[in-house]
C-alpha cells in the first residue's frame, strides 16, 4: 500500500522519455514535389507531415522527413533526379527531442504544484488522463459518462466520455463525435479533446452546445502507441499490435488505414514496414473498433464527426479514396471554411491559415481512413482535422496548448452551433 501511494505521488508524476538516441544524427528535411511523388515518399520514408506548398511552388506538395545518416546521400541523390526540391531544416532530431523533452518536464512540474486535475499547458500519461475522466464523471454524473470502450492491443482500457444532459435517451438530439490520437506521435491531439469535455461540462454546462446536443469524446484512441511515443520512440504513429504477417520486424497498423473503406486498395499501405499499412484486414485493430463501434451507437443522429491530426493547419474532407466529391460536398467545405475562420481569427499572427478542401485533391489518395467511412455510413459532416505546429512540427511545446486548444474550440463550437441550427 504504501509503496502505491510512493508511486502515485512519483511514478504518476513523471514524464520521463526514452529512445531519443536512435535518432542521433538524423536529420529533417523539407521536400517539395508533384503529389503522386509525395504519397510515394510515405510508402518508404518517415514523412512526418505534408501540406501544400508554399505559393511559390504552387501544385505542388511539402513533406517533412526525416533521414537517417546511413540513408540520406542515397535519398537526396533519388530527390535532385526527380527534381524535388529540398531544404534542411534540422542537423539532430535527438537533439530537437531531449529539447522537448526538458520542457514537457517542467511544464508537468509546474502543473502538479498549480495543484489542478488538468492543465492546459502540459501533456499528461495515458493513466492520468482516463483518472481525469473517472473523476469527471464523479463530480458531473448529470453530464458525464465514462465508457469503457474495449482493450487496446496491449490490454490497456480505452475510454470515452459521452456527454448528454439526457443521458443519450432523447433521440431527438443531434450527435457529435470527436477522437484524438489515433496517431500516437500527434501528442497534441489529446489536449484539444480534452479542453473540448472542459468547456462542454465544467466551462459551460448551460449552454446550448451542452444542453441541446449529445457528445462522443475519444481522447485516446491509441494509447499503446502514445505510451510507446514516450517510452521508447518519440516518432511512433501505428499501433502495437503484432497480429500481422511481419510483425517480428514491424509492428503496428497506421490506424486511420484500418477503416472498411476501400480498405486493400492500395499498394503502399500493404507493406508491414510503411508507416501507412493497413493491417491484416480491415478493422483487424482492437482501437480502430472502438472507434466504429462508438460511431455506430448513434449513427441516426450523429451529424458531425472529426478527427483530430498533427499537423498541417487543415480541415480535410470525403473523397480521399479518388478525389471525387460526396454529394454533400457544397455543405461540407462551408462548414468547413466557417469552423476554419472561427480559428484563423484567435491563431497566433505567426500560424499558418488554415486550408479546407477534398482530401485526395490537397494532399493525396488514401484509402481506409476514419473520415471516408464514417462519411460513407451516413455522417453528413465529417473532418480529419489537422491542427497547427508552428515551426515545431508535432512536437508541439507544451507552452502552446492553451493556445492550440483554446483556437480549435472555438471552430468546433462553430461547427457544433451549425449542426445545432440545421438540425
Ligand atoms: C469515389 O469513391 C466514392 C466513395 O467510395 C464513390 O461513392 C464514388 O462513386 C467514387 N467516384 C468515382 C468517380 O469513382
Amino acid at each position: 500500500m504504501t509503496r502505491l501511494v510512493i508511486c502515485v505521488l512519483l511514478c504518476v508524476a513523471s514524464f520521463v522519455q526514452g529512445g531519443h538516441e536512435k535518432y542521433e544524427g538524423h536529420q529533417l528535411y523539407r521536400v517539395s514535389g508533384l503529389n503522386e511523388q509525395i504519397r510515394k515518399l510515405e510508402a518508404t520514408l518517415d514523412v512526418l507531415a505534408a501540406t501544400p506548398a508554399a505559393r511559390s511552388e504552387s501544385g505542388k506538395l511539402e513533406a517533412l522527413v526525416r533521414l537517417a545518416p546511413e540513408e540520406k546521400e542515397q535519398w537526396l541523390h533519388y530527390f535532385e533526379k526527380n527534381n524535388m526540391v529540398y531544404t534542411k531544416i534540422a542537423d539532430n532530431l535527438a537533439e530537437i527531442l531531449r529539447k522537448e523533452e526538458a520542457g514537457i518536464k517542467a511544464t508537468k512540474e509546474a502543473a502538479k504544484r498549480s495543484g489542478k486535475s488538468i492543465s492546459w499547458d502540459t501533456y499528461y500519461r495515458h493513466d492520468e488522463i482516463n483518472d481525469y475522466l473517472d473523476e469527471l464523471a464523479e463530480e458531473h454524473p448529470d453530464l458525464v459518462t465514462v465508457i469503457n470502450a474495449g482493450l487496446s492491443f496491449e490490454g490497456r482500457q480505452i475510454k470515452y466520455a459521452r456527454i448528454s444532459s439526457t443521458r443519450f435517451e432523447n433521440l431527438m438530439k443531434p450527435v457529435i463525435v470527436i477522437d484524438a490520437m489515433a496517431h500516437a506521435r500527434e501528442w497534441v491531439t489529446t489536449p484539444v479533446a480534452l479542453y473540448i469535455i472542459h468547456q462542454l461540462v465544467v466551462v459551460a454546462p448551460e449552454s446550448q452546445l451542452t444542453q441541446l446536443v449529445d457528445w462522443i469524446i475519444i481522447p485516446v484512441v491509441n494509447p499503446d502507441g502514445y505510451e510507446y511515443s514516450i517510452d521508447e520512440d518519440r516518432l511512433w504513429r501505428k499501433t502495437r499490435s503484432t497480429a500481422h504477417e511481419g510483425a517480428d520486424e514491424c509492428p503496428g497498423v497506421d490506424v486511420n488505414r484500418n477503416f472498411d473503406h476501400h480498405w486493400g486498395t492500395a499498394p503502399d499501405s500493404a507493406n508491414p514496414c510503411s508507416l501507412i499499412y493497413e493491417g491484416p484486414s480491415a478493422f483487424s485493430e482492437a482501437e480502430t473498433r472502438v472507434v466504429r463501434s462508438a460511431v455506430e451507437s448513434s449513427l441516426q443522429r450523429t451529424s458531425l464527426y472529426i478527427s483530430l491530426h498533427s499537423y498541417g493547419n487543415m480541415f480535410l474532407y470525403a473523397w480521399g479514396n479518388n478525389g471525387s466529391l460526396p454529394s454533400n460536398a457544397l455543405n461540407l467545405h462551408m462548414v468547413g471554411i466557417n469552423m476554419a475562420h472561427a480559428i484563423d481569427e484567435k491563431a497566433l499572427d505567426k500560424a499558418d491559415r488554415y486550408i479546407v478542401g477534398n482530401a485526395a485533391n490537397v494532399l493525396y489518395y488514401t484509402t481506409g481512413t476514419s473520415r471516408d467511412w464514417t462519411r460513407a455510413v451516413g455522417i453528413p459532416l465529417t473532418y480529419t482535422l489537422e491542427l497547427p505546429g508552428y515551426e515545431y512540427l508535432f512536437q508541439v511545446p507544451a507552452t502552446y496548448v492553451e493556445q492550440i486548444v483554446t483556437e480549435t474550440w472555438a471552430g468546433i463550437a462553430v461547427g457544433a452551433q451549425y449542426v445545432l441550427s440545421s438540425w
